[in-house]
């Protein structure tokens, strides 16, 4: 069976293929990440107070944009409201739980898209469905859906073109009917180009859910290759990750993910032509933590050093590798994702080229002209056989290593 055609914003939104989450709200405060209220059981009057409190003074919009852009992301979901129910955009007047009621005193996604337009970052919206303030939320459900829709429409209509919006919560009530029909119309009304994303959340990675959709979501999880044969509209897939284990601000959340793994991770979701949305939890005031601005600056130069065309425009092409390695596959050209290299060096120094040698691909249905690894423009000898190719990939020379490197072929 055929697979559907993406549709023009699905297929942009695939090549952006890196982004940054942002998680930044009221429980930042505390430091213990964003499920703080309910899981310490937080009296929602006390909770609340935090608002009085709130004063994004080192919220530098810009700053984070540029550290986004810097970190080769071409997108960023910002928190405009999480689970908390506080709002970081001017509610216009549905309640006074947002940041311009606080002592920030302004519209904090004001600031956000206007910074992301001025350094080229697409600015998307998380919006949560799953609301701890709002006590219409338990006690009057539709009175809720009709305050998200309205919450929504101010997104919609106050902020310009946006990239998309991002639902997180609908898990909550996996019985209730969320309207989800009238939400998504709210949205194509006003924002027709919109990517819409609704979190399928820990248990359902990769689960389609309304056909308005344009991604399925992986929390924390690796994606996993989507059959899209037979799919009355094509799906992108987009995979979320913590880097370390708490999605807002963790205080004392030292457990870090290594920048070698964000690497694989990122190319671990390309392989299988997903994204990788990569979150930083903002501290109180509103700054990026010291380590998560070092990943990201590290993620940047790595993509810096491999280059950028094989991450974000190269597709799965059905060449397998051995062991994590890939390729992926750009018109006439074919990219080979090498993991495990070593540095060469003197044997005093270093540890004796692992991991250099022939790397067998198969599978390939185009005939190689040439190879040359993208990092250094050093030619590759392989050699051919029909639809498999073993490449002779060197290790590291002494002063570099890449954690992956790519190799790229110029096709006949
Ligand atoms: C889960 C968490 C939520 C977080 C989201 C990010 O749904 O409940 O706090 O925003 O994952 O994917």
């Amino acid at each position: 069976m055929a697979i559907p055609v993406p549709e023009k914003r699905v297929a942009e939104f695939e090549q952006f293929g890196f982004g940054m989450f942002i998680h930044w709200g009221l429980y930042s405060q505390l430091g213990r990440g964003e499920w703080v209220q309910h899981i310490e059981g937080i009296p929602a009057f006390d909770y609340q107070k935090l608002q009085n409190t709130f004063t994004a003074a080192k919220f530098d919009a810009h700053k984070i944009a540029e550290t986004a852009k810097a970190a080769g992301a071409k997108y960023i979901t910002l928190t405009t409201r999480h689970h908390e129910g506080f709002s970081l955009y001017d509610t216009k007047g549905l309640n006074t739980f947002d940041a311009p009621h606080s002592p920030a005193g302004r519209d904090l996604i004001r600031e956000y898209v206007d910074a992301c337009r001025d350094v080229g970052i697409v600015p998307f919206f998380y919006h949560t469905t799953l609301d701890w303030y709002n006590p219409d939320f338990n006690h009057n459900f539709k009175a809720y859906l009709q305050y998200l829709r309205d919450s929504v429409e101010i997104l919609c209509t106050e902020y310009g073109k946006i990239g998309g919006l991002w639902f997180d919560g609908n898990w909550s009530k996996p019985n209730e009917d969320w309207e989800e029909d009238a939400l998504y119309k709210v949205i194509r009304k006003h924002q027709p180009d919109a990517i819409i994303v609704n979190n399928t959340g820990l248990s359902h990675r990769g689960e389609q859910g309304n056909c308005e959709l344009d991604s399925v979501t992986f929390e924390q999880g690796r994606p996993t290759p989507m059959d899209r044969e037979g799919m009355t509209k094509y799906m992108a897939a987009e995979m979320c990750q913590t880097m370390n284990a708490h999605w807002g601000f963790g205080g004392a959340d030292v457990n870090y993910k290594s920048l070698p793994n964000l690497i694989e991770t990122l190319c671990a979701c390309r392989k299988v032509g997903a994204n990788y949305l990569l979150n930083v939890g903002p501290t109180a005031e509103g700054e990026i933590p010291y380590m998560q601005e070092a990943l990201l600056r590290g993620i940047g130069e790595w993509i810096k050093n491999v280059g950028s065309d094989a991450l974000y425009h190269a597709k799965p092409c059905g060449v397998s590798g051995t062991g994590k390695n890939f390729a992926l596959k750009d018109g006439k050209k074919m990219y080979f994702f090498v993991h495990d290299l070593a540095v060469v060096g003197d044997s005093n120094v270093t540890v004796e080229g692992g991991g250099a040698g022939e790397k067998l691909f198969t599978g390939l249905t185009d005939e190689i002209k040439s190879v040359r690894w993208t990092d250094c423009d050093e030619t590759l000898a392989f050699n051919q056989d029909g639809g498999n190719v073993t490449i002779n990939c060197t290790g590291y020379p002494y002063g570099k290593s890449l954690v992956v490197r790519i190799a790229e072929a110029e096709l006949a």
